[in-house]
């Protein structure tokens, strides 16, 4: 029996309708499927694949690592020395107050992580969130983003949650004495890239201030370059008190991170001890491959290359069938004027071999997150077979 068929047979579905392409290999910004058929690669795995697929210094620090020791003890007790190297890199590279690092394994997990810090940290209950967010699966990342439509089947979620509209001056007001927490994405990625406007993270963060509320910046789906910057907060003159990363922080391997104030961070270790443990969290092949990842990010100055990027899709990507472009550096929203005209036209792209996708929270636009390796000679190619498409 082909594997497309056992897949659809064992392996769980989250839709009726998935692709079901076999990928049997996948490097640089290219994959190909069981046929031999080749795809650009323009989602990137959803933001992980931001150095591209396979590289070669990723490759080595996974076999060095492998070679080394792979699970030996569980979070917190021993000293793994790819925790500690990726730890210290990621320290190195935020403001001073960001300067303790938890790994878990996934970025739901880093906001169940943060959302539980700052409830222990302040005493207090409330967490409030933005609708069309997304931060996650499981109870607690479902209950603090989403729609009312993806949470309803799952009520009762955790309680005292405060839902509020992105960019809505209201949304300032909201923050009382009462907040644990203000948890956002500074780029809300799922609902169709929709960017702040100017001032409204800065109040926030101010209100958290002075409300004595943790101000919690998810950045999972912008980190790690994808908007020109290591994270995208970098660029909006503010610092989180806790920084929630996934996706491209394991380097392609599974990862997460919440990363705090090490006086926050020690609560951790008291009434009750242990307060948040786990397993696998940081695994040591998944933090060497991160590490190995974001140096090659750093050493490849693959940042500086966006706006060049960024060049070709603005000016390429002009079409009456398209109703907007927005983007932040590489994290690029086409907008059509139907979810029909965008689910056909991305079938056909996919069958021309350029990978691309939707967004969970905005069914009319096409999702583009390319590796941050992507040539400019690819890009090109990319745009010309859109266009080829919005013309048909
Ligand atoms: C902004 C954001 N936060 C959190 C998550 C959850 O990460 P994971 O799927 O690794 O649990 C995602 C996943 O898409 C995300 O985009």
């Amino acid at each position: 029996m082909h594997h497309r068929q056992l897949f659809l047979r064992h392996v769980a579905q989250t839709s009726d309708a998935p692709l079901a392409i076999e990928i049997t290999q996948a490097a640089g910004n290219w994959l190909w499927d069981a046929d031999g058929k080749k795809y650009l690669d323009l989602i990137s795995g959803i933001a992980v694949s931001n150095i591209g697929h396979g590289h070669s210094a990723v490759k080595s620090a996974i076999n060095d690592q492998v070679d080394k020791y792979m699970h030996v003890m569980v979070y917190g007790e021993i000293v793994q020395s790819p925790q500690v190297q990726y730890a210290t890199w990621l320290t190195n590279h935020l403001p001073s107050t960001l300067n303790s690092v938890y790994f878990v394994n996934s970025g739901s997990e880093a906001v169940e992580g943060a959302i539980k810090l700052a409830k222990r940290v302040t005493g207090k209950t409330e967490i409030i969130s933005f609708r069309n967010s997304y931060h996650g699966s499981t109870m607690g990342a479902l209950s603090v983003g989403n729609t009312e439509e993806r949470k309803n089947a799952f009520r009762p979620l955790i309680p005292d949650n405060t839902v509020l509209t992105y960019n809505d001056p209201a949304a300032i007001q909201a923050i009382s004495s009462r907040t644990a927490a203000v948890i956002i994405e500074p780029i809300q990625a799922e609902a169709g890239v929709i960017t702040p406007n100017s001032e409204f993270l800065q109040q926030l963060r101010e209100a958290c201030s002075t409300h004595g509320a943790m101000f919690i910046l998810d950045e999972c789906q912008t980190g790690f370059g994808r908007t020109g910057t290591l994270f995208a907060f970098e660029q909006m003159n503010l610092v989180p008190d806790i920084l929630v990363l996934g996706k491209a922080v394991g380097g392609g391997m599974p990862l997460g991170c919440f990363i705090a104030d090490i006086a926050s961070m020690q609560a951790f270790t008291h009434d009750p001890v242990l307060g948040h443990i786990t397993t696998f969290g940081g695994h040591p092949v998944c933090c060497a491959a991160g590490l190995a990842a974001a140096q090659v990010l750093e050493d490849e100055k693959l940042m500086e290359h966006i706006p060049n990027l960024l060049q070709v899709f603005t000016s390429k990507l002009q079409h009456p069938k398209i109703k907007s472009f927005r983007h932040a550096g590489l994290l690029m929203a086409v907008e059509f004027y139907s979810v029909e005209d965008n689910f056909s036209i991305i079938k056909k792209l996919i069958d021309k071999g350029l990978f691309v996708d939707w967004f969970l929270f905005a069914a009319d636009c096409m999702r583009l997150a390319p590796p941050l390796t992507l040539t400019r000679h690819e890009a090109e190619h990319a745009c010309e077979i859109i266009l080829a498409v919005l013309n048909e």
